[in-house]
């Protein structure tokens, strides 16, 4: 097969499998990454990575609890490929090195985290999988003959005659340079830093999606932002893993009573936006205080054991959670939405394929199930990897993208925005120059996770004011910001278009009742 110079950009579990996949079918590759390796949002990771490993645990199961969690907008087939194929990749990633944790009895310990109907979810180091993933993924990948460019950000992709020709770096904040390649692909992750409260790491500046729109990629559900429900609610905040639910923990209102069961017959294990959405009632109830995370019935010898980052976490900010519950909040947490592909990463453009948290495979429809991302990376990274050399020997290029939910993709939405858009007057608040702490605190408030059409059209009227400040980014950061306002811009334009709530795009102005979410989840279990 023809050698094919192959361009990888990211360093998550997605990044790194296409690039190992790509060196083993004889491609000459560079992995780029803005940071250095190991700082991709994979070692943040911490329940796991879901999948079919135990005999009495079934595919048809797997799938069935994401089409659910998705709330009827995932692609089913693109959801049976991730869950008939998550077990082979997950046996590779044990042979890659990854040491799940097992029971006394050497078999993988199991794991259950909301809206699976198994435990099914593997985890490293108790609550440190993505670490162990990344650790592993990047000692086989400096075992290889891969080029390595760190510090190298992404401006832009390159085309010629209408296909991917190579990308254009900036090189340790001071240097330009173009990369000629003949496949490029995105693994660049998501886009935490849209909000002002987010688990993701600065690192998540949606760079990827941002260049593929403005070389005109098609992209599709960017109003599918997903809130984890419990963020320690602290100066210093931190993800407290859904594993710890899992494993028993209770939330509690400041009266000290569950409350989560009024939301869903689910609770605290009910899919993941309805939880983030029942704690934030709680809160607007409570004065906007903090719920609270109550895992003491576990035990201190057992939540140290169990989740030993998180507890030295919480140890470092002076709580105890063996003895007394702790102050959660939900924050932005991942993107279902992105450049839309095939189920092989291809894009809309020949050449570029996307893969992770990056691209819009349509596994996740309007919300993720628990610890189907890390899986997604490492499945679909595999599947881009097989055919990267037959689409550049063939020069063929006719994927069949992975359809768009009911309101079509966030191009179509961004052309319909000026019919939906309520304009309240600016204030002059928002004529203030655009920074990214000001996009972040507007995204918080008017696109987070309740949103109305007064809140969104602000939005996109102050984006669109930004939007006409002359600028001119000279540095990463700037960069980075003005990724961020454009992804912001469509994502505020694809929530305006899509006028129903569904999964995690909430419309108080237009809320479909939890009551028939539950119903939704009861009916598709029965059958
Ligand atoms: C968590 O551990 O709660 C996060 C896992 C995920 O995002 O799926």
């Amino acid at each position: 097969m023809t050698r094919a110079r192959v361009v990888v950009v990211g360093s998550g579990i997605a990044g790194l499998t296409v690039a190992l996949r790509a060196v083993d079918a004889g491609h000459e590759v560079t992995l780029v990454t803005k940071d250095v390796l190991e700082h991709a949002n994979t070692r943040f990771a911490q329940g796991g990575i879901a999948g079919v490993m135990f005999a009495d645990d079934r595919v048809e199961d797997h799938v069935r609890d994401t089409l659910i969690a998705g709330a009827g907008l995932a692609d089913e087939e693109a959801v049976r490929v991730l869950c008939d194929e998550g077990p082979a990749r997950i046996r590779e990633l044990i042979a890659a090195g990854v040491a799940f944790d097992r029971g006394e009895d050497g078999e993988l310990a199991k794991g259950l985290e909301a809206a699976h109907s198994y435990p099914r979810v593997l985890h490293a180091g108790g609550d440190a999988t993505g670490s162990a993933i990344e650790q592993a993924l990047v000692s086989n990948l400096r075992n290889t003959g891969a080029a390595v460019l760190e510090h190298a950000f992404l401006v832009d992709l390159v085309l010629h005659n209408g296909r991917l020709s190579g990308v254009e770096l900036f090189v340790g904040d001071s240097t330009h340079r173009t990369l000629r390649a003949d496949a490029v692909v995105l693994a660049t992750g998501g886009a935490g830093e849209l909000y002002s409260h987010t688990t993701n790491p600065p690192v998540a500046t949606g760079d990827g999606i941002a260049a593929a729109m403005r070389a005109g990629a098609a992209v599709a559900d960017l109003e599918f932002y997903q809130f984890h429900p419990t963020v320690l609610d602290h100066a210093e905040p931190f993800l407290i893993s859904e594993a710890v639910r899992g494993e028993g923990a209770t939330l509690l209102n400041d009266r000290g009573e569950r409350f989560t069961f009024g939301a869903h017959p689910d609770g605290e294990l009910a899919p993941r936006d309805v939880v983030a959405r029942a704690i934030a009632s709680e809160m607007a109830l409570q004065g906007n205080a903090s719920v609270l995370l109550d895992a003491t019935a576990l035990g201190d010898a057992f939540l140290a054991r169990r989740f030993p980052s998180i507890t030295a976490a919480l140890t470092a900010r002076g709580f105890d959670w063996g003895s007394a519950p702790v102050p959660v909040t939900p924050a932005a947490h991942f993107a279902m939405g992105g450049v839309m592909t095939d189920l092989f990463g291809r894009t809309s453009i020949p050449g570029l394929y996307a893969v992770g948290e990056v691209a819009r495979t349509g596994v996740h429809g309007a919300n993720r199930l628990a610890s189907n991302s890390l899986l997604e990376g490492a499945v679909f990274g595999t599947r881009a990897a097989s055919v990267i050399g037959r689409d550049f020997e063939s020069g063929d290029w006719s994927p069949r993208l992975v359809e768009a939910g009911p309101a079509g993709p966030a191009g179509a939405a961004a052309e319909h925005i000026g019919e939906q858009v309520l304009t309240p007057a600016l204030t002059t608040a928002d004529m203030l120059p655009f920074t990214r702490a000001r996009l972040q605190d507007l995204m918080w408030a008017d696109a987070g996770l309740v949103r109305d059409a007064r809140g969104l059209g602000h939005a996109a009227s102050v984006l669109a004011a930004w939007t006409a400040q002359p600028r001119t980014p000279q540095t990463e950061l700037e960069m980075e910001d003005e990724n961020l306002l454009i992804v912001a811009t469509a994502l505020v334009a694809a929530a305006l278009a899509r006028t129903d709530s569904l999964g995690a795009h909430w419309r108080s102005d237009q809320p479909r009742r939890e009551a028939d979410l539950a119903s939704r989840t009861l009916e598709s279990a029965a059958c």
